[in-house]
């Protein structure tokens, strides 16, 4: 993404329309025949203010300019997500603070998993100063129950779930900085859309075990995030 600059980031994921249908923009709910409602900095000169896009995968329909003041106001990563169905245009990576991910396997059953021992993730992230791709840039960030410690049964989806862990990890995607809706405290470190179990052998908070459907939630949440089986064999 580096040397692209927002127009040509969203150019490379559009098709030209040339007559747009009588329907809205839903960025800036002005009609899709006329000009972008977008009225703020951050779209240059480069394209026409009527000018209209179709995301080449889904096919939906924005204004570009709509497209890219979108992009700008996102972590300007290269990629692109649709903001009617959430499909993604290239890579997509968060704003998860620095901080160390490990895991190891410890000898004991999850509830609901008798037959295989469990593997533990330790996520760590320090409090600190938040960059330009959070909420409140130069602010300070906190920091709270870290380490965070995280279960997953060793079984083969258990290990396939945990590859994946480890690239969200990578793109940054495993938690944010913003408000805790558990505690309230804003400018803060939060889990992201990615479900993990931080109980190990008893339920009492609603992230522990037994949960039948959790491999599943999760590789579905990662999913919606960009990282598919795929995203484990290349990486
Ligand atoms: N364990 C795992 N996930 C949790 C927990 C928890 N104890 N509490 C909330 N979540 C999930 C929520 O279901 C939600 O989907 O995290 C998501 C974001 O919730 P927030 O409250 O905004 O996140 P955060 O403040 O990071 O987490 C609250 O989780 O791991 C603990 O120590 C952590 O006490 C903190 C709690
Ligand atoms: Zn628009």
């Amino acid at each position: 993404p580096g040397s692209k600059t927002p127009e040509e980031v969203v150019k490379k994921y559009l098709q030209k329309v040339k007559s747009p249908p009588e329907e809205d923009c839903t960025i800036c709910m002005e009609p899709l025949g006329g000009p972008s409602g977008y009225k703020g900095p951050g779209v240059g000169p480069v394209s026409k203010a009527e000018s209209v896009g179709r995301l080449a995968q889904c096919g939906h329909q924005y204004h570009f300019q709509c497209l890219v003041a979108m992009y700008n106001n996102g972590n300007k990563d290269g990629s692109l997500q649709c903001p009617t169905c959430k499909t993604i245009y290239g890579v997509k990576t968060g704003n998860q603070p620095a901080g160390k991910m490990e895991y190891h396997v410890i000898p004991h059953s999850l509830p609901g998993h008798p037959d295989c021992k469990s593997i533990r993730i330790i996520y760590n992230i320090p409090p600190g100063i938040q960059g330009p791709e959070h909420p409140n840039p130069g602010k300070p960030f906190t920091a709270r129950g870290f380490p965070r410690h995280c279960y997953l049964p060793d079984s083969e989806k258990g290990r396939k779930v945990l590859r994946l862990l480890l690239v969200a990890w990578d793109r940054r995607l495993i938690f944010s900085v913003g408000t805790s809706s558990t505690t309230g405290e804003s400018d803060t470190v939060i889990w992201n859309e990615v479900h993990h179990k931080t109980e190990f052998g008893s339920n009492l908070t609603g992230h522990g075990f037994p949960d039948p459907g959790h491999l599943d939630n999760v590789l579905e949440e990662l999913r919606a995030q960009g990282i598919t089986e795929e995203d484990a064999l290349v990486e």
